[in-house]
Order: C-alpha cells, then sequence, then structure tokens
C-alpha cells in the first residue's frame, strides 16, 4: 500500500519538472523584439537535415517570420500565418521587393501547430535546413538575418498596425550570451611560457583551479588567446584524484597523461561555449581534490624564438545555481595499446561502444538517463570522420553526432540543436575513419598527437559522478584470429606483416567481428570489463530530403493569399 501512495505524487512531481524543464526539441530561444512580444524557439537536427521553429507573438492577428539576405523584405523567404474567423492559415512566400509576399509555388515549410489564446498566437513549423527552391534561403553555420512582422488582425493586408523587425542569429551554432546574477571568472592558462623554437610543439600544465566556500556553476567558457599564429588548439583536462601535484612540462613526456577527462576544448576558428539555461559545470565547495591539465598546441612554422604566450580558458561561473548540474562523458574505443592502424590505409575503421546498461554497476548514486545537449568528437592526425550511433533494444534510432570532414585543428563543442535522451541500456557505438596513405609505419592507439584516438565527449545532464563509458577489442580473440603462430610476437607480428588493401580489410573486419569488451569508470577510476559482444552495424547517412509542407487541405488557403498577394502591395 505505501508504495501505491508514493509512486503517484512522484510521477506527478516529474511530469511538472519536465513541463518547466526546457523542450528538448526546441533547446534554443531569443527574442526578437525590443518590446518582448516576439519569441522565437527553435532546434535541428543536422543529419535529418531538418530545423524546427515556434514562434510566438503577442497578438491574435497574422503573424510573419523569415529569412532575409540584408535584413529588408527584398529576397526574404517568409511564411505567414494566423487563427482567423475561418480557421488557420500558413503559407511559405518571398519577397520579391518591399511588396506584400508572393506565394511559392512549391511549399516547403511544415505547418506541425497553430494556436491562439490569450492573445497570443503561437505557430510551429519545419522545414529543411537547406533551401529547396530557388526562394528558400538555406540555413548555414553563418549567422542569418531573421525577420518578423506581425498585425493586430488577421487582415494581411492592413499594414497601418503592421510591427516589424530583424534581428541577426546564428540558428545551427548558438551561443546565448546571458549575464546571470553574482557572475564571475576565473582564468586558466599559460603563464609567461617562452614558446620552442619548433614546428610543433605541445605544452601541458597541470594546475589547481581556484576554490570556492560554496559550490558554483560554470555557464561559459572561453578561449583567451594572446597569440593568434601560435595557438593552434588546446584542451583541458580533469585529473583523477591520484594526480595531486602542480607541474608544467611537454606534453606526453612525464606521466602527466593521466589526466584524460576533457572538460573543455578551443580550436583555430572556435568561440565561446555557453551551456544550456538549465545546466552548468559544477564546482563544489572546497574542492580540492581535482587537478587539471591545460594542453596547448603551438604551431610555430617560422620557428622563432623568445615568443612568450599566456593563452588559455576563462570559465564564467555563479553561484546562483541552474537547474541541473553537468557533466562530461568519455565514449569510444579505448585508448589501448594493442590495436594499431595499418599504414597505407585509405580509410581504415576503428570502433568503441559504450554499452550504458554497465553505468549502474559504477555508481554510488542513483543512475539516470543522460541528456545529452553538445559533443565533442576527438581523434589524432589521421582522422578524418567520426561517426556516433545511437541503439536501442538492439536497432540503431539515431546518429548522435557525426562528422564527415573531421579536421584535427577545428575541433570544437557542437550543440546537438536538441536534447537527445540516452536511456540506461542504450549502446552508443563511435566509428572513427582514418587516412594513413601517409604513413610508412602503424600508428598505435595512444595519447601523443601522432597515437590515434577514437573518442567521443558527451556533454550532459544531470551529471554522474563518471567519466568513461569505452570498449576495447578482446587482444586474445584478436591474436589468435591474427597471428599465424603461438609463439610469435603481437608487436613484431604487426610491424613486419605486410600491409595491403586485402590484408588491412582483413583486419578492419577482424577487429570490429570480435568481442569486445566494456571498461566504465568514474572520477576515482572504478572500473568493469564485461564482455559485451561484437560491435553492431551502423547505418548510412543519407542525405538530407527536401520536405513538401502542403497537404491538399492547405490549397485552397494558398491560392486565395496569392490572389490577394497578386492584387495588393504591401
Ligand atoms: C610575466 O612577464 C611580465 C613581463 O615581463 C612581467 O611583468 C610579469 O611579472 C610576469 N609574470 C609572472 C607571473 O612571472
Ligand atoms: C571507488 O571509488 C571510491 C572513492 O574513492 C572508493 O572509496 C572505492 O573503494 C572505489 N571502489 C572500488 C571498487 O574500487
Amino acid at each position: 500500500m505505501g508504495i501505491i501512495f508514493l509512486v503517484v505524487p512522484l510521477a506527478l512531481l516529474s511530469v511538472q519538472l519536465s513541463w518547466a524543464q526546457e523542450d528538448p526539441l526546441l533547446p534554443f530561444s531569443e527574442v526578437l523584439d525590443p518590446d518582448h512580444k516576439v519569441r522565437l524557439k527553435w532546434g535541428f537536427d543536422e543529419i535529418q537535415g531538418t530545423i524546427l521553429f515556434e514562434l510566438s507573438v503577442t497578438t491574435s492577428g497574422w503573424i510573419g517570420f523569415g529569412f532575409s539576405p540584408k535584413g529588408g523584405m527584398t529576397g526574404a523567404d517568409v511564411v505567414i500565418g494566423g487563427v482567423g474567423p475561418e480557421g488557420t492559415y500558413f503559407t511559405d512566400g518571398h519577397a520579391e521587393g518591399n511588396s506584400m509576399p508572393v506565394v511559392d509555388q512549391q511549399q516547403n515549410y511544415k505547418l506541425l501547430s497553430l494556436t491562439e489564446s490569450n492573445g497570443t498566437t503561437v505557430m510551429k513549423f519545419q522545414r529543411s535546413i537547406e533551401a529547396c527552391d530557388e526562394n528558400d534561403l538555406p540555413i548555414t553555420t553563418l549567422p542569418i538575418k531573421l525577420i518578423y512582422a506581425y498585425g493586430q488582425t488577421d487582415d494581411i493586408t492592413y499594414h497601418g498596425t503592421t510591427q516589424r523587425g530583424t534581428k541577426e542569429v546564428n540558428l545551427l551554432r548558438y551561443m546565448p550570451r546571458v549575464s546571470p546574477p553574482n557572475s564571475k571568472f576565473f582564468n586558466m592558462t599559460m603563464v609567461n611560457f617562452t614558446v620552442p623554437a619548433n614546428q610543433t610543439y605541445y605544452h601541458c600544465k597541470i594546475m589547481k583551479a581556484p576554490t570556492f566556500n560554496q559550490k558554483q556553476h560554470i555557464y561559459r567558457i572561453e578561449p583567451l588567446i594572446e597569440n593568434f599564429d601560435l595557438v593552434h588548439h588546446l584542451l583541458l583536462y580533469r585529473c583523477p584524484p591520484s594526480v595531486k601535484e602542480p607541474s608544467e612540462a611537454e606534453c606526453y613526456t612525464t606521466g602527466n597523461e593521466q589526466c584524460i577527462e576533457v572538460i573543455a576544448v578551443w580550436g583555430v576558428g572556435g568561440g565561446a561555449f555557453e551551456f544550456p539555461e538549465v545546466a552548468g559545470l559544477p564546482i563544489e565547495a572546497n574542492a580540492s581534490d581535482f587537478l587539471y591539465r591545460l594542453e596547448v598546441h603551438y604551431n610555430n612554422p617560422s620557428k622563432t624564438a623568445g615568443r612568450v604566450d599566456n593563452s588559455g580558458l576563462r570559465f564564467y561561473y555563479t553561484s546562483e545555481l541552474r537547474q541541473h548540474d553537468a557533466a562530461v562523458l568519455m565514449t569510444g574505443l579505448g585508448v589501448y595499446p594493442g590495436y594499431a592502424i595499418p599504414p597505407n590505409a585509405k580509410s581504415f575503421l576503428t570502433y568503441g561502444l559504450c554499452d550504458t546498461a554497465y553505468i549502474p554497476r559504477v555508481l554510488s548514486e542513483t543512475p539516470q538517463d543522460l541528456q545529452v545537449f553538445s559533443v565533442m568528437l576527438h581523434t589524432h592526425l589521421a582522422g578524418r570522420k567520426v561517426r556516433v550511433g545511437h541503439f536501442r533494444e538492439g536497432k540503431q534510432i539515431d546518429f548522435l553526432a557525426a562528422d564527415e570532414h573531421y579536421d584535427f585543428e577545428f575541433q570544437e563543442v557542437v550543440n546537438l540543436g536538441k536534447t537527445k535522451t540516452v536511456k540506461l541500456g542504450d549502446k552508443l557505438l563511435v566509428e572513427c575513419t582514418y587516412n594513413t596513405e601517409s604513413r610508412s609505419t602503424l600508428t598505435w592507439g595512444g595519447l601523443s598527437t601522432l597515437d590515434e584516438m577514437c573518442l567521443a565527449f558527451l556533454y550532459y545532464y544531470p551529471a554522474m559522478s563518471l567519466s568513461i563509458c569505452e570498449s576495447f577489442p578482446d587482444h586474445d580473440a584478436l591474436k589468435a584470429e591474427m597471428m599465424t603462430t603461438n609463439n610469435n610476437d603481437w608487436v613484431f607480428m604487426m610491424y613486419t606483416k605486410t600491409w595491403n588493401d586485402t590484408t588491412i580489410n582483413q583486419y578492419q573486419q577482424t577487429l570490429k567481428r570480435i568481442n569486445q569488451f566494456v571498461k566504465v569508470a568514474d572520477s576515482y577510476k572504478n572500473q568493469t570489463a564485461i564482455n559485451i559482444g561484437v560491435i553492431p552495424d551502423l547505418k548510412v547517412i543519407m542525405p538530407a530530403t527536401c520536405m513538401s509542407g502542403c497537404a491538399t487541405k492547405c490549397l485552397a488557403w494558398i491560392s486565395l493569399l496569392l490572389c490577394l498577394a497578386l492584387q495588393l502591395a504591401y
């Protein structure tokens, strides 16, 4: 009996909480006008090639929204909708000048809902990210000028009280700029570091973060780059508690590679990273357990001596805590020295599988589903593509993320476009494609940039004390399949093998076919290795197709509006 009484209020509570949270499909929002009457929410899926909008305007008249090449009406791609006396109307149009928009021949916006209540009209619609006809503007990863207009009535032609405006927003690479109360910052940077006269040099500095007597949330991370011509990219990793002393040295020379939990990253061309409004990266009160490793890749092609650098990262934090603690989970292929990528490979695939069913085994707290909002994909110099497949009950349900043009020098934490739920029990498969045509010897899995990695760092909430969920192939099975005699040395065999297209392909297939072990660890390196079976197949990513928004029932409205549009000047 007691259990029933408990369950019901909890279920109600969780419904209420989820209403108070962000809509996972519409994680971004901007107010477009100075009067705060026009609010746009959006979310997108770059792999499916779609973007979803919810425009809400304080009016019971018509509302219009669109994209403009220069901010004005000319050349603008617009949708107009509303709830009128005869029902709802919605059309995809374009403006040829400062005139009433013309209805597009092809309707490429799909209306999902249109409501009016208490003097507010809310229109939810979807379109393709790319342009589907010559009257639509494509949405890119650059800022775009959004335009809006609305009227007090549903008579689109009555322009006496039309309100209109424009705002530039980067829809696909959105970073809000919030200023919470009690906001402060601290920096983690190099200090007067003299950059060596080497073309490529990686400097690692292990340092403490400031401590606070009360818990804080980091909500924004900004690059502080002093020498844009020298600093190529930088990463900040959290160290395990076993690393206790600050130190500074060339990377991967002193054992400082124990610090592998990526917290932040910046690459050439990158900007600041801001957490969603519902989450912040926690700094616990008096948290002196953890040190951090700042790794800066200096690129000094002219080999200039004596340049001094103070680059690093700035962390904005606030004591006004957000709803959730955010955290970063490393998934992919274990950095395990037992595997190697053969030379002369045009395209060599490796896989790492995170089976989240094993997460509860290392946690002391109650495990929860992961709400993933951003991801950073990571390989070293030979990486060309990274794809993350999402599996549930044996079936691939999505790609969590994918980069078909991976470039080591342009690493970024990217927003997924919507908050994706990884349920406990789901599997995440990270697939990396490498090119080693320019290499004459094996590339081992390892920490140096000349070694390889295949990782996806997931930014999620609510935080769990968890840092790694990865896999590696069963080394005994690999040896058994690959070695011709029992007394052969594995490393020697790999180095002396003849690598051609056939042997490379056989080795790649073997790596995928044999059993994999999963490793799940928290920050204290508690872990488990369990045989999780074989690597599932990933789907092919289909090129996004254009959507057609219009069913026959809206054709009547189109012809009516087309008629109006042709007759009347704006
Ligand atoms: C860094 O160098 C500048 C200029 O030489 C000097 O003023 C400053 O005190 C140095 N900082 C530290 C922490 O050594
Ligand atoms: C896991 O980590 C905690 C915290 O340090 C430690 O007390 C515990 O003994 C560890 N458990 C295992 C199984 O290693």
